[in-house]
């Protein structure tokens, strides 16, 4: 497996919307608008490979300030939910973070995948929210001791 940056607008970044569009939007009936996927220029773009270049998983992380960056739309390929490769990508991103002087990543999580994330070290807190029709909660993880 294999994790790497990936370029908005390149044929890998398209490939990565097919995911997130199948994994992510069509369960809700909704799509992806030309003005989202424009505004998502400036974001960093992760994804994860299997051995023979296929796309696994991807996300995005939305620098909010010189300290927090918010990691969002984590998708990983239907049929390979529940083996390892959602924590490898998410673990590859804090490094990705830590390394571009990033002190915290922050995130709307979906509920159903609050577990998830509280298995990898991070903390729910706020009010339970609605988003994208489901509900949500804030979650962040500091990436550094302080
Ligand atoms: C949520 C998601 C990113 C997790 O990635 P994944 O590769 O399936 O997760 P992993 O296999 O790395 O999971 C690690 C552990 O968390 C558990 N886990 C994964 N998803 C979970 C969930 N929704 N609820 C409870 N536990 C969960 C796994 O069972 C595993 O436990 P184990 O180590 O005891 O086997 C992935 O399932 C996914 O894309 N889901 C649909 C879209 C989504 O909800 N994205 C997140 C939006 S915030």
């Amino acid at each position: 497996m294999d994790c790497r940056e990936i370029l908005h607008g390149s044929r890998e970044y398209e490939e990565t919307v097919a995911l997130r569009d199948v994994v992510l939007r069509r369960p809700l009936g909704l799509i992806f608008s030309s003005e989202t996927l424009k505004a998502e220029s400036s974001d960093f773009h992760l994804a994860c490979y299997g051995d023979e270049r296929e796309l696994l998983a991807c996300l995005i992380l939305t620098p909010e300030d010189t300290e927090n960056i918010r990691m969002r739309q984590v998708a990983v390929r239907e049929d390979l939910q529940g083996g390892g490769i959602g924590t490898t990508l998410v673990q590859f991103s804090e490094e990705f973070a830590k390394e571009r002087g990033f002190s915290c990543m922050t995130m709307h999580a979906r509920e159903s995948a609050v577990p998830f994330y509280e298995r990898l070290g991070y903390e729910r807190y706020g009010e339970r929210f609605e988003e994208v029709t489901i509900p949500h909660w804030k979650m962040r993880k500091e990436l550094v001791e302080r």
